[in-house]
């Protein structure tokens, strides 16, 4: 996305990026960058129904709806451009807004007020859950472009789009994202995911912490995405939870890599072990710099690439006894 940054950390948008002191602490554990905590759409207008159904009496005219989400939309933007220029104010690495959106209203059009606050980058966390059967994948792959051209209209900072595992096909939803002016995409968000707590008999939210063991869906997208689109900046996202993991990344193709669940578990000391143990592996290998080992294990760069595509177990099992 052509924002420099120092090393190929980054901390992900989340409760961990969102005052200026937590910021400041990843920055010196030593993170190359950050991205913000999310301001959501889906939250504000949840905020703006909840409010509507308190007060009936005083929101049961046609203006009041319109009002009441406009300020509460104000407000928070407020809070969030206040958030930016603070950090920006009090840390030197590079400071990515991040907005979640689930429709293309004028809901993007703030993405100005975050360039304007001094944002480097813009990350946009598309999440949509299609619960209606008449939409066509091709219909909800349009909505991700919908929302990125809109943002694109309004803001010069690069911007890069984060989306969730549930595509059906994932290379033409990065080719879609590049061609409506996407500099980068990150793969996976991990989203909120439900789970049933069988002795209250009721549904409850998952772990929300992801596990090392969830890299591979990453890395696998990271290998193949890297080696068949060109000129978007990938970063890679869920289950990076080491030094080690980073280093995979990169050498499936990503430019950068997101840690989140792993600091939340280990603290920031995590990013600054994940940094030795990358050099380490660099003065192992004689590695100079990232690109000399960037993608060297992608998709299009192994003898054998059917080792990305294979699914099933079958040679695990032919060969077990
Ligand atoms: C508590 C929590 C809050 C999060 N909040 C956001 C958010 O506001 N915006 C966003 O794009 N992703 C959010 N995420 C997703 C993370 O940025 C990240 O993509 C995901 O956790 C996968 O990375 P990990 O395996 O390193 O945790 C959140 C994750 C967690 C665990």
């Amino acid at each position: 996305m052509r924002i420099p940054l120092k090393n190929p950390i980054l901390a992900a948008s989340s409760g961990l990026t969102n005052s200026v002191e937590k910021i400041k602490e990843l920055e010196e554990a030593g993170v190359g960058g950050v991205v913000l905590k999310s301001i959501f759409e889906e939250q504000i207008n949840n905020e703006v129904t909840n409010m509507l159904s308190r007060d009936v009496q005083n929101t049961d005219y046609p203006e009041a709806e319109d009002y009441i989400r406009n300020y509460l939309r104000d407000n928070t933007v407020t809070r969030h451009l206040e958030l930016l220029e603070k950090t920006k104010q009090k840390v030197k690495i590079p400071v990515i807004a991040s907005v979640n959106c689930i429709t293309a209203d004028e809901w993007t059009t703030f993405a100005k007020d975050f360039e304007d606050a001094g944002a480097d980058g813009l990350e946009l966390n598309i999440f949509y859950v299609p619960n209606n059967r008449n939409e066509s994948p091709g219909d909800i792959e349009q909505l991700y472009a919908d929302v990125l051209n809109k943002v694109k209209k309004e803001v010069k900072i690069p911007v890069s789009v984060k989306f969730g595992l549930y595509h059906s096909n994932i290379i033409r939803t990065a080719d879609l994202l590049k061609a409506n002016g996407a500099a980068g995409i990150v793969m996976f968000n991990r989203f909120y995911e439900p789970d049933i707590d069988l002795e209250k008999m009721e549904l409850t939210s998952s772990e929300v912490f992801s596990s090392p063991n969830d890299i591979r869906h990453t890395l696998r997208w990271v290998g193949i995405v890297s080696s068949q689109v060109f000129e978007i900046d990938i970063a890679a996202s869920t289950g990076i939870h080491d030094g080690n993991a980073v280093i995979k990344q990169i050498l499936a193709g990503a430019q950068v890599a997101q840690m989140c669940s792993t600091v939340y578990l280990n603290g920031p000391q995590v990013i600054s072990n994940a940094l030795e143990e990358i050099s380490q592996f660099m003065k192992k290998w004689n590695f100079k710099r990232l690109e000399d080992f960037r993608g060297r294990l992608s998709y299009k760069n192994i003898s054998d690439p059917m080792l990305y595509e294979r699914s099933q177990f079958m040679k695990y099992f032919s060969n077990k006894k």
